[in-house]
């Protein structure tokens, strides 16, 4: 037990073997107890330090140099007579195990040290100092030489006198400083190379300038640029003001600021609007007329409107009625695919002189789409009526909403109450758009919808629109579209000369009948760009010499087998099928409904993806057919112990609506009669239990189906008797209407007599 002289060191901690020099005063002792403390609390653990030399320091008196020893034990401290401190210790060097206990942890602590050392950019001294060390107490001890370890681990390591504890104990500290360092130094490279990246810029920007000057722009030329494009924009007063105001703050900013680079871009946005440009509006319906007629084949209806249309426009232009949204609410053109829509609005562009620009709706769930982002976001841009504008390039070009039908609506909000505003008459037809946050005048936009169906529009823009119906074509519009349009555009696209190939319309007819089923003539164009495309390659292979007659069985053999024939007949061939007629989103169709008996308990099963409406149709359809079961001729027990099946193929595509009701009541009479329904009528109908025969939608389109499908009757309600009148006198002519107004009426036509059954 020695009594030393106790020093207590504030926040400081020397371990044995390391030299520091302090200036406190020794006395005469050679050796003397060093002890860390922190405020009034001492570690339990000292060093016993050995004093090498007395040195004068700088201004501080005087200091000694000194070198720990070894870690010593406290017991009890009292001041001598001389008032210095004394402690009792007891002496407790360390006790260094077998290697075997401490290698593993010395070869990892080493290694540690080495990549801090790597991290920190040590020049190779601590290294080889720390290398020189051998015994593995000293070598945990090194920690302590650390400045990123706090005082409180020093003092962990200084109390710790296990040696392979203390080891365990450097280790961790020196890891949780390495880690420290990893991530330090991620940082650091991280703002390096955006540091480096803005100097680049910088950089950049200054040889810009450089090479402005040598051009002799002069500095604010950039400014004054914006400056003489802001004035020669033609903007409204406000949008003026709005953008000076942005170029001054431009200015004061200076150009390499980072904000600087988005008021560029706005300005840009600003001036890519097409203030005070339009083209020339020619608002005469006998030149628009023509223009359509140049164009479209057919469409007598759709023609007729918008040329009135325009007239209207053109009349109240002439008497200096100020054009308003008021003046006429937007035309909207609704029906199947390839029927012409879109391309009659391209021709309303040209007919009026405007530019013509297309806007896809289709699909677009985010306002923002619309309206663009507010300026506050990164990355924020206007919307796509901005962007219609400037591609447009005028301020009263044609704007086609395309289709209007498939917007949709969610949490990011509803873009159809964004286009309610741009549509709405009643409003003062200012729109604003987020990003550039002025009033834009769209009065002069000529703004045209299309759509596939009317009954997914939303219902308020649905009331502000001007319908008009592409209802499909017959098979001779198809034909004259084929020979006027499609055929020339084919041939050209396929790199030939309208010398060099020629058909009949016999063949096209053949193309249209056999090679396509659809209300448009998109498919009608493909088979004739196929068939042209192998007519080219036998031109320019050799295998034919120019001019060829494409006849039937050049069509045959570059379309293959007719894929469409007229399946009705084959259909209906058992009892228990009739032939309905419905309308899709890709126009008029056909469909066989199906019935069918098996054991059962007399439910019914329906098949085919219905609709809760056609299901209950397909219900109403039993009960009628078992309630007149007498009067039908139905043997009183058909159902006994079995039960109705009804399907409606194609199985996959759902389907809904009550206009197949008269078809249900006939394929289930046709089974429970087994009298088959006849093959060459079609017909469309809803059915009450009563037996009443209410009005059906879409007749025009049901009607030009059945005429495409190869059927020459319909059964057609009552009520839709007006209807009729819309159906082109060429299918009107080859078909046989009955109007019904009762069920009976349908069966009494509809199926076959029953003898044939009998006979079957
Ligand atoms: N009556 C017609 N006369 C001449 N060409 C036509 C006629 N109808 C359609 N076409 C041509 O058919 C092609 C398809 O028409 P378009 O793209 O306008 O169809 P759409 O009605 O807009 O279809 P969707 O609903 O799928 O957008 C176009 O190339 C168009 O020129
Ligand atoms: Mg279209």
């Amino acid at each position: 037990m020695n009594r030393l002289r106790m020093i207590p060191l504030d926040e400081t901690v020397v371990f044995p073997g390391m030299p520091a020099t302090l200036s406190v005063d020794v006395g005469a002792d050679d050796r003397v107890l060093l002890v860390p403390k922190q405020d009034q609390n001492y570690a339990r653990v000292g060093v016993v330090a050995e004093v090498s030399e007395r040195v004068r320091l700088a201004g501080r008196g005087v200091g000694v140099s000194l070198i720990g020893l070894h870690r010593a034990s406290l017991g009890s401290a009292s001041a001598d007579q001389d008032g210095v401190l004394r402690v009792d210790s007891e002496a407790r060097p360390d006790q260094n195990p077998a290697p075997a206990l401490t290698r593993e942890h010395e070869r990892e602590y080493r290694a540690v040290v080495d990549e801090i050392l790597e991290l920190r950019g040590d020049d190779g001294r601590i290294r080889a100092f720390v290398r020189s060390i051998t015994e593995a107490g000293a070598l945990a001890d090194t920690a302590g030489y650390s400045p990123d370890l706090s005082f409180s681990q020093k003092v962990q390591l200084l109390e710790t006198f296990d040696v392979v504890e203390r080891l365990k104990l450097a280790v961790a500290f020196q890891r949780e400083r390495l880690a420290e360092l990893q991530v330090r130094k991620r940082i650091r490279d991280d703002v390096e190379d955006g540091t480096q990246q803005q100097q680049r810029e910088y950089f950049l920007r200054r040889q810009m300038d450089a090479i402005r000057k040598e051009l002799g722009e002069h500095d604010g030329s950039i400014v004054e640029e914006y400056r003489n494009k802001i004035a020669q924009a033609g903007m409204p007063d406000g949008v003026r003001q709005q953008a000076e105001r942005e170029l001054d703050r431009f200015e004061r900013m200076g150009e390499s600021n980072a904000e600087a680079s988005m008021i560029r871009t706005y300005l840009d946005w600003l001036l890519a609007v097409p203030w005070a440009k339009r083209s020339e509006d020619r608002l005469d319906p006998t030149h628009a007329r023509q223009v359509l007629d140049e164009d479209h084949e057919g469409l007598e209806d759709v023609k007729r409107r918008i040329t009135e249309y325009l007239a209207v426009r053109k009349l109240r232009a002439e008497r200096g009625m100020a054009e308003t949204r008021r003046s006429g609410v937007i035309l909207t053109l609704i029906g199947p695919p390839g029927t012409g829509k879109t391309s009659i609005g391209e021709s309303i562009a040209r007919a009026t002189g405007r530019q013509f620009v297309r806007m896809s709706l289709g699909g677009i769930r985010d306002e923002a789409e619309i309206r663009g982002h507010r300026r506050t976001y990164i990355g924020a841009l206007p919307g796509r009526l901005v962007r219609a504008l400037r591609d447009a390039g005028t301020m009263n070009p044609v704007i086609m909403l395309d289709e209007v039908d498939k917007v949709g609506a969610d949490w990011r909000g509803d873009p159809s109450a964004a286009l309610l505003e741009v549509l709405d008459p009643a409003q003062n037809h200012s729109f604003r758009d987020h990003y550039l946050d002025v009033e834009l005048d769209l009065s002069q936009v000529l703004f045209v919808a299309t759509a596939n169906v009317a009954d997914t529009i939303p219902g308020p823009l649905f009331d502000r629109m001007e319908v008009i119906r592409f209802d499909g074509y017959t098979t001779a519009e198809k034909t004259a579209i084929a020979r006027g349009h499609l055929w020339p555009r084919q041939v050209e696209r396929n790199g030939l000369r309208p010398d060099e190939v020629s058909t009949t319309d016999a063949v096209l007819r053949r193309v249209v009948t056999d090679y396509t089923r659809e209300a448009g003539v998109r498919q009608l164009e493909r088979e004739l760009g196929t068939l042209l495309r192998k007519t080219a390659t036998r031109i320019a292979s050799g295998d034919h010499a120019a001019p060829i007659a494409v006849d039937e069985a050049a069509v045959r053999d570059a379309l293959g087998r007719p894929k469409f024939f007229q399946e009705a007949a084959i259909r209906t061939a058992v009892p228990g099928v009739a032939t309905g007629l419905a309308v899709t989103g890709v126009g008029g169709d056909v469909l066989f409904v199906e019935a069918a008996a098996m054991p059962g308990k007399g439910g019914l099963v329906l098949t085919g993806q219905l609709g809760d409406v056609m299901k209950e149709s397909a219900r109403i359809a039993l009960t009628y057919v078992k309630s007149h079961a007498s009067e039908l001729g139905i043997d009183e027990h058909a159902l006994d112990g079995r039960e109705v099946h009804v399907h409606v193929p194609a199985g996959a595509i759902p389907k809904d609506g009550p206009s197949a009701g008269i078809t249900m009541v006939t394929a289930i009479a046709s089974l429970l009669t087994r009298r088959p329904v006849r093959s060459t009528i079609g017909m469309t109908g809803e059915v009450t239990l009563q037996g009443r025969v209410l009005p059906i939608g879409g007749l025009k389109q049901k009607v030009l189906a059945a005429h495409a499908a190869g059927l020459t009757e319909v059964i057609v309600p009552e009520r839709n008797q007006p209807d009729l009148d819309d159906v082109p006198s060429e299918v009107r002519d080859h078909m046989l209407f009955h109007i019904v107004r009762s069920i009976d009426q349908v069966l009494a036509l509809a199926l076959e007599p029953s003898q044939l059954a009998v006979a079957a």
